[in-house]
């Protein structure tokens, strides 16, 4: 998979990008990165992205000619699966789209700022329009992180143990049950004894349960979508 990030912050993603999962799956050559400092294709000399809101009103906009020019640019030289914008007006990111998008090849994500984007950048571009839930960041960047992040550990080989993606929270709809590791007994409080008895079936009827319960108590909504 290849990704191109679109960003007026591409030195935010360098620490994210270097660490845990992402780094292990660009690592090892399954995911390429790419990130484009808006800024450069701008044409202006104070190398500006953005511009006054036509009709008024506080904040600036996200000008549609730098945009333009970085995507046409990257499709000039292959084709994209989708391109993908960060904003709090998106769809919400869950797993089921993290799932679809870890399916694809190349993929253009930029990343939202200001007041938005002008609207034409939406109509002649944008494919997908994502959220990553509803509060509001300072820009997209964090949540192409979150975003990149979800899709990456999905990738076959990308995780050494094959199985832990599809174990994932959310991966069935339910949330994790508990975990325990050594020691048994930490200050009085033990690790459940089905967990330590053997009977691999007890414990993955256990563990079923104990998901059903949390998702029940904290998350209802799950079972009935
Ligand atoms: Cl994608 N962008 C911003 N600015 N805020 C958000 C978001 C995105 N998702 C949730 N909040």
């Amino acid at each position: 998979m290849r990704i191109d990030i679109i960003t007026i912050f591409p030195g935010m993603f360098n620490g994210p990008f270097n660490h845990s999962i992402i780094k292990r799956g660009v690592n090892k050559g399954i995911v390429k990165i790419f990130l484009h400092d808006l800024r450069e294709y701008t044409s202006d000399k104070h190398r500006s992205v953005d511009d006054y809101a036509f009709g008024g009103g506080a904040g600036m906009v996200m000008a549609i000619e730098p945009i333009a020019r970085c995507i046409e640019e990257l499709k000039e030289q292959r084709n994209y699966d989708e391109v993908i914008f960060l904003t709090p007006d998106g769809l919400l990111l869950n797993q089921p789209t993290a799932n679809e998008l870890s399916l694809k090849q190349n993929l253009i994500v930029l990343c939202g700022h200001y007041k938005g984007v002008d609207e034409r950048v939406r109509e002649l571009f944008i494919t997908r329009e994502i959220s990553i839930g509803d509060y509001v960041l300072s820009g997209g960047e964090m949540a192409a992180i979150v975003l990149a992040d979800s899709i990456i550990r999905l990738i076959p080989g990308v995780l050494g143990d094959e199985t832990s993606a599809l174990s994932d929270s959310f991966q069935d709809s339910l949330l994790s049950p508990p975990v325990y590791t050594r020691p048994r007994d930490f200050r009085g409080l033990k690790v459940p004894d089905i967990l330590l008895s053997g009977h691999q079936a007890k414990i993955d009827e256990w563990r079923m349960e104990q998901a059903m319960k949390r998702t029940r108590e904290r998350r209802p909504g799950l079972l009935n979508e």
